[in-house]
């Protein structure tokens, strides 16, 4: 018989918000993982409200306070297995500390939290419980960002010199907080997003992408934090000149003004042997240049090992198993969450049976890749508070 499916329940999503959209449809993308339970809104009338109105049934609660706890009053293979926090950043820490203490694993969006005191407290606290926490960085969760990481990791490219990191935005070009815009209007504003908007954002998500193909960490940076936009408290545009720890360089570069650009995440990885791109505008394929040579196009579904670029190994043969659908029928944003949801439910499936488990941010991002997020934007905002002047990023113990 097949195991039941995953319970899980939705922090925030209550009245057109964005984010739980793609998560929820992604959860229920391989019949192994729904959701059956959500405190929706901070309003507890409009969360019922709310919750009564989703488009298949699932239990309303007024607050996650009172879902948290009502999950030690019912019997163990009744509660959820795992909750999905998809507020805005000021409400991640709170519901992941009390399903953390609870013994209920996280799955939390980013930025992990608000600034590095709360980072501390998460790793600390999830450290502690043993169990499953994931960060919802979506773009690990693209079939061919994971060939980058092979293609980097496994040395094909040399000794990498430099990255350029970059996601490139245009919503913000203008100041569409004060039409009330519900996203933008906690994006811009300190107490609800963060020392750092543009930054904590989406420079986060350039960060983690560096960090994840490259497996290089920044030893110091030099950061520059703008605001285009009159009127606005926190960065528009962000850029960040890194010192890696392999001596090479980096670039991570966010910007939210850039007219006309939408969702363009995407890395230059420049080796000693060869030089590696992707964006995330067009995940169905990678691009890899070696000297002399014509270009290599990858596509997710169309590769062969030992094609005289990529060798026969083990890992890449786990790569090339791993479940997707055939090479033309396109994969995106929905595919790379729901990747991201399968491998965390493997880690809640492992520890519910009582073994070991990976969440080691090999196949989604770790508390710990959470708190790396959240000590680079406070090191970007200490060197950018001096000018740009270079800053030792911390090293978590
Ligand atoms: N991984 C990604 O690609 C990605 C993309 C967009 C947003 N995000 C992240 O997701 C989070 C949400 O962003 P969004 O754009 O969906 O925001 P949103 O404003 O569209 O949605 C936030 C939701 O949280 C609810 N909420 C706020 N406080 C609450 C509380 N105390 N209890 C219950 N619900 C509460 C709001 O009512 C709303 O339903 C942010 O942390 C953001 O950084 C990640």
């Amino acid at each position: 018989m097949s195991p039941r499916p995953l319970n899980v329940g939705l922090v925030g999503g209550g009245k057109g918000a964005f984010i739980v959209q793609p998560h929820q449809r992604a959860i229920h993308m391989d019949g192994t993982r729904r959701v059956t339970a959500g405190a929706l809104f901070p309003d507890p009338a409009v969360a019922l409200e709310e919750a009564a109105h989703w488009p298949y049934p699932i239990r309303g609660y007024g607050s996650y306070v009172e879902m948290l706890e009502a999950q030690a009053r019912l019997p163990k293979e009744e509660r959820l297995d795992y909750i999905l926090i998809v507020t805005p950043n000021h409400v991640h820490f709170d519901p992941a500390m009390r399903a953390i203490r609870a013994g209920i694993p996280v799955f939390c969006e980013k930025p992990l939290c608000l600034n590095l005191a709360e980072a501390n407290k998460l790793v600390r606290a999830v450290r502690q419980a043993r169990l499953p926490f994931g960060v919802a960085h979506t773009y690990l969760g693209h079939w061919t960002t994971r060939l980058a990481r092979y293609i980097v990791r496994r040395g094909l490219l040399g000794e990498v010199r430099w990255v350029d990191s970059y996601y490139l935005q245009g919503w913000l070009a203008t100041r569409l907080e004060a039409t009330g815009q519900p996203q933008a209007t906690w994006r811009t504003n300190p107490k609800l997003a963060g020392g750092s908007g543009c930054g904590g954002d989406i420079g986060t998500h350039a960060l983690m992408h560096l960090r994840y193909i490259t497996g290089l960490e920044v030893k110091s940076l030099s950061a520059q934090l703008e605001t285009f936009v009159q009127g606005r408290a926190l960065d528009d545009h962000f850029t960040v000149y890194c010192d890696l720890h392999n001596g090479g360089k980096a670039l991570v570069r966010a910007s939210q003004i850039c007219i006309g650009q939408k969702n363009d995440l995407g890395i230059t990885v420049a080796g000693t042997q060869g030089t590696l791109r992707w964006r995330q505008e067009e995940p169905e394929s990678l691009t890899v240049h070696l000297p002399h040579q014509p270009d290599r196009v990858y596509w997710r579904g169309a590769i062969q090992s030992g094609d005289g670029f990529l060798p026969k190994d083990k890992a890449l043969e786990a790569l090339l198993t791993e479940p997707t659908i055939p090479p033309g029928h396109g994969e995106a944003f929905h595919d790379a969450f729901a990747r991201l949801h399968r491998f965390f439910e493997a880690d809640v499936r492992l520890w519910k049976a009582g073994h070991k488990f990976a969440c080691n941010g090999a196949h989604y991002a770790s508390v710990e890749d959470g708190w790396t997020g959240m000590a680079f934007i406070n090191t970007c905002l200490k060197s950018a508070a001096k000018r740009g002047a270079w800053t030792a990023m911390p090293r978590l113990g």
